[in-house]
């Protein structure tokens, strides 16, 4: 398994914060972390819609990258509700979450329609992070690793190894997240990952498949945080309701950046157990 340099801590704020809320958690966050080294953590938000514009300014030339919770397929047109990339670049924003569970269950988005988005938000220059996660009864009929590896060979299936680049993916069992979540047990959720990391390696190759970050979510809470990021296929953390205060938020990255580093350290891309994992995903 490729080592990634960073580790990636995000939360998406989902239909919570008005624009004055996120701008205060913002610039709380933005004062907490600032002496934390740009190469060894990727720290993301992604707000709601209306608030993004003000989100973009206050973060501009900090640490924090914000991202959009969902984007439209075309740059215009009879799309009503929808937000286009061209509207999003205009306000800063590079980064798209794409196929949230929310988008998949509640407003009912099909893994074709996420083929899309991906597609569009990457040939327009911006990073694309595509959720994926199986249900309660996917799990329970023994399908959770066919779910994953669906959602991922159709929501990839237009991005080329080349833009793979651009990508990152969060796992996020659907049974997992929000207040009724029953989060995964590390051992679960790195199973999961190691999956995932070898269907991307089929699809990319294993150099490009092994570089790109996988984050779990889903009822991630400080007390599970720092035993999920020393699991080997876990490269981040994407969080919701425990980082939605920016001094929590900021503890949990505290507690888990040195348990990141030591898991780096203890297997790094010319050491023994790195070459073995792999040869085990070839
Ligand atoms: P949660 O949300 O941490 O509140 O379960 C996770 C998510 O939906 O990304």
């Amino acid at each position: 398994m490729k080592r990634l340099d960073r580790l990636y801590m995000g939360t998406n704020t989902k239909m919570y914060k008005t624009i004055s809320d996120t701008t205060a958690f913002l610039s709380r966050l933005d004062q907490l972390t600032a002496d934390i080294p740009a190469d060894h953590l990727e720290l993301f938000v992604i707000p709601s819609y209306t608030s993004l514009e003000s989100a973009s300014r206050t973060v501009a030339g900090g640490r924090i990258r914000v991202g959009a919770q969902n984007m439209g397929w075309e740059d215009e047109g009879q799309f009503t509700g929808e937000i286009s990339p061209v509207m999003l670049q205009e306000i800063g924003v590079n980064l798209a979450m794409i196929g949230h569970s929310e988008r998949r269950h509640v407003f009912g988005e099909t893994d074709r329609q996420e083929e899309k988005k991906v597609a569009k938000a990457i040939s327009s220059g911006f990073t694309a992070l595509l959720c994926i996660g199986e249900t309660a009864e996917d799990k329970a009929y023994g399908l959770s690793d066919e779910t994953l590896r669906a959602q991922l060979k159709i929501g990839l299936h237009s991005i080329t190894a080349e833009q793979a680049a651009n990508l990152w993916i969060a796992y996020e069992p659907v049974w997992a997240i929000g207040v009724n979540g029953v989060p995964a047990d590390e051992q679960y959720a790195d199973e999961r990952h190691r999956v995932i990391k070898e269907t991307l390696s089929e699809l990319f190759g294993p150099e490009t498949g092994l570089d790109i970050p996988v984050l779990y979510g889903g009822s991630v809470n400080p007390e599970n945080a720092p035993l999920l990021i020393q699991m080997p296929h876990i490269d981040g953390l994407f969080i919701g309701r425990s980082a939605w205060d920016a001094d929590r938020f900021n503890a949990i990255i505290r507690t888990v950046l040195p348990l990141f580093g030591s898991r780096k350290n203890a297997a790094s891309p010319q050491s023994g157990s790195c070459k073995s994992q792999k040869e085990e995903i070839r």
